[in-house]
């Protein structure tokens, strides 16, 4: 634990990039990885895969639980501050007691992988594109890339296609149709509304909808009632994050077919692997960890509780891990 935190950037190496601390973690990359290092140990990603899952992680605000960005390190997100860990949910790091955390306050750990982020994307890369849609990471410093580094998930303010919510329909987001989507139907409902409920009676075509979305695993809020969340997404290729959950979700298949490589969430220890074809629902428990394989774009659908007494209630055992008894 550190009371004060040591943010500082370094001017750039010889590849052109800047070193970035944190505490007592430090980060570099080079041409073609990512070297992170804290007291007790150090650690070598491919930066590419580092840099799927900083983007994720800076654009979801540290997202549910835990973002283990491989079987080492991580964020765990305790809504106001977040650890950073390495080794921490890593049996042979724990075993051998070589596990390092430190807890940051939000807004700064945010703003230094903000940075670091935006100074080690090149001009060719973005990292929420599938790895076919994309230019290459790697090499010397080029250029950059904030258009695509700064995008926000879209989050709609009652459901798409309601009067607030109007811009989000498909039609009007000028995105062309993916070509993993080319068989999608695009024609809209037609809604009869009785006088009097026009403010509130709406409808459109999710599969079209997501048929034209230019981004992958990034799920877009587009119905929200109380604490449920529908948040819809595209999927190709791999979730750049294993997702340590600290509530139970649950994932509707619309499309295609996604396998699952699920882990204990302490440990890492294999549990199941879950393959989800078009119409198959899952429910993910809370105490395991999940990283998803999509070997063709697919449409997801992952139904959140946003809840924020459910990490304590399981936490605590009050609430079971698991979302039901049959
Ligand atoms: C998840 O961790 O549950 C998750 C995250 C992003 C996705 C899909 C699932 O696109
Ligand atoms: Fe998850």
């Amino acid at each position: 634990m550190t009371a004060t935190v040591d943010t500082t950037t370094s001017a750039p190496n010889s590849e052109g990039y800047r070193e970035f601390t944190l505490g007592q973690f430090t980060f570099k990359r080079d041409e073609y990885f990512a070297y992170i290092s804290w007291p007790t140990g150090s650690h070598i990603m491919s930066v590419d895969a580092f840099l799927r899952a900083l983007q994720r992680d800076v654009a979801w605000n540290f997202f549910y639980g835990i973002v283990n960005f491989d079987g080492v390190f991580g964020t765990m997100n305790h809504y106001g501050t977040v650890d950073i860990f390495a080794g921490r949910y890593n049996d042979a790091y724990r075993k051998a007691e070589l596990d390092y955390t430190e807890n940051i306050e939000t807004s700064i750990i945010k703003g230094v992988f903000e940075s670091m982020l935006d100074d080690w994307t090149n001009e060719t890369f973005d990292p929420f594109a599938s790895p076919h849609e994309t230019g290459s990471a790697f090499g010397v410093k080029n250029g950059d890339n904030r258009a695509a580094i700064t995008r926000h998930r879209v989050t709609a303010a009652r459901m798409v296609n309601l009067p607030e919510d109007e811009g989000l329909r498909s039609d009007e987001t000028g995105h062309p149709i993916n070509r993993h989507f080319l068989d999608v139907p695009q024609d809209e409902p037609e809604v009869e509304v009785e006088p009097g409920f026009e403010n509130d009676v709406a409808s459109f075509n999710l599969f079209a909808y997501l048929s034209r979305s230019q981004v992958t695993w990034n799920p877009s809020v587009v119905s929200v009632c109380k604490d449920s969340l529908y948040c819809p997404t595209t999927e190709e290729y791999i979730l750049p994050i294993i997702h340590g959950n600290d509530r139970v979700e649950w994932f509707v298949q619309l499309s295609d077919e996604i396998t699952w490589e699920v882990e204990d969430r302490e440990t890492g220890a294999v549990r199941s692997r879950v393959v989800m074809k078009a119409g198959d629902v899952c429910a993910m428990p809370a105490d395991i960890r999940h990283q998803g394989y999509s070997p063709k774009r697919s449409m997801l659908l992952v139904w959140e509780n946003a809840d924020p007494a459910l990490p304590d209630l399981i936490a605590s055992g009050k609430t079971p891990t698991y979302p039901i008894e049959f």
